[in-house]
C-alpha cells in the first residue's frame, strides 16, 4: 500500500508539474496524527500578463488567502505530503484521485473525461452566480461584503454545479416540446423538495430569470422556521411573488404540480417520496441528488451467493446497498416513462453524496427487457424499495399495459 502511496504521489507531483494540461488539485482533510498547514488547499494554473503562475488558494476554515508561484519555483510534493488526507489532481484528460485512510493506506483511482483548463485569474468569470449576489448574503453563503464564507464553500459549489446540469437539460426540454416554453403568464414552475435553507430554491430562481426564464418556484420543507426564513428572505429581495415556502411534509404536501423537481439531499427515504411525488404530480424534469439511505440496508438480510462475500464487510454493504436503492431508483423512473442517467453533479471533496439521478419524461413504453431486469433484482435481493411502494398503483400500471 505505501507503494501504492508513494507511486500515485509521484504521479501527482508529474501532473501537477505539467501546467499546460493541469485543471485543478484540491487537498483536503487530515490524515491521522498529522497536521495540516490549513484546512484546505486548491491550487490550479492561472495566466498573469504572458506567463502561466500556479495559484495556491489556503483555506484556513475562516478566511482564505491566494499566492501565485512560477511553476519552477512550486514545490507541490511539500503540500502533498503535508498531512491531507484526499487528494485530487484533474487534468484535460482526466483526474487522479488519492484518498489516504485512517490505517494510512491509499485508495487510488485514476479516472478518464475531459475537464476544461481556464486560465483566467478572476475565477468569477467561470461562475455561474456572482458572490455577492444579494441573495447568496441574504442565505448566509457569502459574507456582508459579498464574499463566499469558507464554511459555505461547498455549499455554494453543490448549488452552482446543480444549475449548470439543469440549464442545458432544460433549454433541450423546452426545445424538444417536453416543457412549454416558459412566459410571464405561464412561467417554468419549480419545486424544490427538502429545501432547507434554500440556498437551491434561490439560486434556481435567480439563476434562471437572470438566463431570462420566467419561473415560479416552491420550496417545501418540514421545519416551519425555515419556512418562515426563506419568507422573510424572499420578502427583503422581493421576490415573493415568484418564490413560496411551504412547511410541508413531502408526501403531504399541497403542492399538486410542477414541470421540474429538484431535491438536493433530502434525507433519506425523503428523497422517495420527492420521486413519488414529482412522478404523480407529472413532473417533466426531475433532478435528484439523494442522501443517506438506511431503507434498503435494513432489509438486505437474505443475502443471494455469491454476493454474501461483499456484504460480509459492513462498509462495503453499505455503499453496495446505497448502490442498489439508486440503481432501482433509476430503473423505476424508466418504467414509468422517464429517460434517465446517473452523474456526478461535482467532484466528491464537495460531498460524498454527489449522484444525481436526472429523468427526463418521455412517456416512453418500458421494454420487456428492464421489466424483467427489475422484477428480477427485487426477487434475487428479496426487496421492497420505498419507491415502489410509493409508485406501485404507477407501476402496475405501466408494466402491465
Ligand atoms: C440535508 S437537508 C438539505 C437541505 C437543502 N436541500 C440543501 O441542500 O441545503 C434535508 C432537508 O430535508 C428536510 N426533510 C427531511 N425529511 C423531509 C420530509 N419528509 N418532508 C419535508 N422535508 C423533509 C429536512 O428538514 C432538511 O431541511
Amino acid at each position: 500500500m505505501a507503494i501504492e502511496l508513494d507511486e500515485a504521489i509521484t504521479q501527482a507531483v508529474a501532473l501537477i508539474g505539467d501546467s499546460q494540461s493541469l485543471v485543478r488539485v484540491v487537498l483536503s482533510g487530515r490524515r491521522r496524527n498529522m497536521q495540516t498547514p490549513c484546512e484546505r488547499i486548491d491550487i490550479r494554473p492561472v495566466q498573469i500578463k504572458d506567463q502561466i503562475h500556479i495559484q495556491v488558494i489556503e483555506n484556513d476554515g475562516r478566511q482564505t488567502t491566494a499566492k501565485n508561484f512560477l511553476p519552477t519555483e512550486f514545490n507541490s510534493l511539500a503540500l502533498l505530503t503535508s498531512g491531507f488526507a484526499n487528494i485530487l489532481v484533474e487534468h484535460v484528460t482526466g483526474s487522479l484521485s488519492i484518498r489516504i485512510s485512517k490505517k494510512g493506506e491509499a485508495l487510488v483511482t485514476r479516472s478518464k473525461g475531459s475537464n476544461e483548463q481556464v486560465l483566467t485569474h478572476d475565477r468569477n468569470k467561470n461562475r455561474l452566480l456572482n458572490a455577492n449576489d444579494p441573495f447568496l448574503v441574504e442565505v448566509g453563503i457569502s459574507d456582508a461584503k459579498g464574499v463566499i464564507k469558507p464554511s459555505k464553500i461547498d455549499k455554494y459549489m453543490q448549488v452552482e454545479e446543480f444549475l449548470r446540469i439543469i440549464a442545458p437539460t432544460l433549454k433541450n426540454a423546452i426545445e424538444a416540446g417536453q416543457i412549454h416554453k416558459p412566459t410571464k403568464e405561464n412561467p417554468l414552475s419549480i419545486t424544490d423538495l427538502g429545501c432547507g435553507h434554500a440556498y437551491l430554491t434561490f439560486g434556481a430562481h435567480q439563476y434562471l430569470q437572470a438566463q431570462g426564464i420566467p419561473v415560479s418556484v416552491v420550496g417545501i420543507d418540514i421545519r416551519p422556521k425555515s419556512r418562515d426564513r426563506n419568507i422573510a428572505i424572499a420578502q427583503k429581495l422581493r421576490i415573493e411573488k415568484s418564490i413560496e415556502f411551504r412547511a410541508e411534509e413531502i408526501a403531504e404536501t399541497t403542492a399538486s404540480k410542477t414541470d421540474v423537481a429538484i431535491a438536493l439531499h433530502a434525507c433519506d427515504t425523503a428523497t422517495d417520496d420527492a420521486i413519488a411525488w414529482a412522478v404523480q404530480s407529472d413532473a417533466k424534469l426531475l433532478f435528484i441528488a439523494p442522501c443517506c439511505h438506511h431503507d434498503l440496508q435494513s432489509q438486505l438480510s437474505d443475502i443471494p451467493e455469491p454476493w454474501a462475500m461483499m456484504t460480509k464487510h459492513g462498509l462495503m454493504k453499505e455503499r453496495m446497498s446505497d448502490l442498489l436503492t439508486d440503481a432501482l431508483r433509476a430503473q423505476i423512473l424508466r418504467l414509468l416513462g422517464y429517460r434517465v442517467d446517473v452523474i456526478e453533479f461535482i467532484g466528491g471533496e464537495h460531498t460524498p453524496r454527489n449522484l444525481m439521478i436526472r429523468g427526463v419524461k418521455t412517456g416512453a413504453k418500458p421494454e420487456a427487457q428492464d421489466i424483467a431486469r427489475y422484477e428480477e433484482m427485487i426477487a434475487m435481493w428479496k426487496v421492497k424499495p420505498a419507491l415502489a411502494e410509493r409508485l406501485e398503483k404507477e407501476l402496475v400500471r405501466s408494466t402491465s399495459a
